[in-house]
């Protein structure tokens, strides 16, 4: 037998009709959805949360046509794997838009990159600057920082970059692959990066803006959960952005996560967190606070010491 739907196939036994629009989720039926999404990605689902997931999955579970117990006896079955994917990404939040964070970007371009350059003492040495936006959503923190930076390369051609941007959502990283976006998420783009960056749609993209290809070619865009190891991403960012995501997570949670992304920081690199994300930083994590949402790791005096001395030993042996 072939059908369309793997759900409908398993649950038909137990045939549930679909939420009523005004039904709330369970008791036990959210907790155990908070459990299970806990469980995967962390994010924890208070039961203040219960009436957000009943507006998240009422659509979903229309178009399964189970309803909430039915819903979760499919979560428990093999065939019923995939779906946690999608439950995740329907109950996590991806609101984002262009430059949000203003501080971040100022620092980023004031501060960050005119430090990383002044640590070569010869303009025309090779290096590569790394800036990691995790946590991504659909993109537009990644483009963001990928403007500044590319901008500011323009005066050293001798230096190579790269953005990776990542988030737990499958359907998000898509969207940002594409890297199309609507006016009101491009507010705080000014009329000169929209000229250099981007392309006006027309027709049925009339209303929308995309990233021209020699920006979105910057930006690697991946799948990644933060609590699934190994990462496809290498060590030594010179900036990671993590912004707006360790609020969803318990304090031993955000600790961990804290002690991972300052691992995947080089020397004197900075860690980017919300505004309203009372980082939780430890002697350990060898961070020490720069700005209010802004964390510099250890190290930068000593690496910039060491390169120094490194530049200074070849160039006598090339005398
Ligand atoms: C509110 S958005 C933040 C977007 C952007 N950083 C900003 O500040 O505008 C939070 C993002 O974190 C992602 N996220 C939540 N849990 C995650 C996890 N365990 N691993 C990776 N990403 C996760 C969500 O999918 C969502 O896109």
């Amino acid at each position: 037998m072939f059908c369309n739907s793997a759900i409908s196939c398993i649950i038909v036994p137990t045939v549930q009709a679909a939420p009523n629009p005004m039904e709330m989720i369970g008791h036990r039926e959210f907790l155990f959805l908070a459990d299970l999404i806990a469980s995967k990605s962390r994010i924890q689902l208070g039961p203040d949360k219960r009436a957000l997931v009943t507006a998240r999955l009422h659509r979903r579970l229309q178009k399964l046509g189970v309803d909430y117990k039915g819903y979760c006896e499919f979560l428990k079955t093999p065939a019923g794997m995939p779906e946690i994917r999608i439950l995740v990404e329907l109950v996590s939040t991806n609101f984002t838009y262009f430059f949000r964070e203003q501080e971040h970007f100022d620092c980023l371009r004031e501060m960050v990159l005119p430090e990383w350059i002044s640590s070569f003492p010869h303009p025309s040495t090779a290096g590569k600057f790394r800036l990691w936006s995790a946590g991504s959503s659909t993109g537009e923190e990644a483009f963001s920082a990928a403007m500044i930076i590319w901008d500011f390369m323009q005066e050293h051609p001798s230096k190579d970059w790269q953005v990776e941007a990542t988030d737990i959502s499958d359907r998000v990283i898509d969207e940002a692959r594409k890297g199309i976006y609507r006016t009101k998420q491009l507010q705080r783009v000014s009329r000169e990066d929209l000229r250099q960056f981007f392309l006006k749609g027309t027709g049925p993209y009339d209303g929308t803006f995309r990233v021209k290809p020699f920006l979105r070619k910057k930006v690697n865009f991946q799948r990644l959960n933060f609590f699934d190891h190994p990462y496809p991403v290498e060590k030594g960012f010179q900036v990671i952005i993590c912004r707006n995501v360790m609020i969803y997570f318990d304090r031993e949670t955000q600790h961990h996560l804290c002690q991972t992304l300052s691992d995947y920081l080089a020397p004197g690199g900075y860690l980017m967190v919300g505004h309203s994300e009372g980082l939780i930083t430890t002697f350990e994590h060898q961070l020490e606070r720069v700005l209010p949402s802004v964390w510099r790791k250890s190290g930068n005096r000593e690496r910039i010491a060491s390169r120094r001395r490194a530049d200074q030993a070849t160039e006598k042996t090339t005398e």
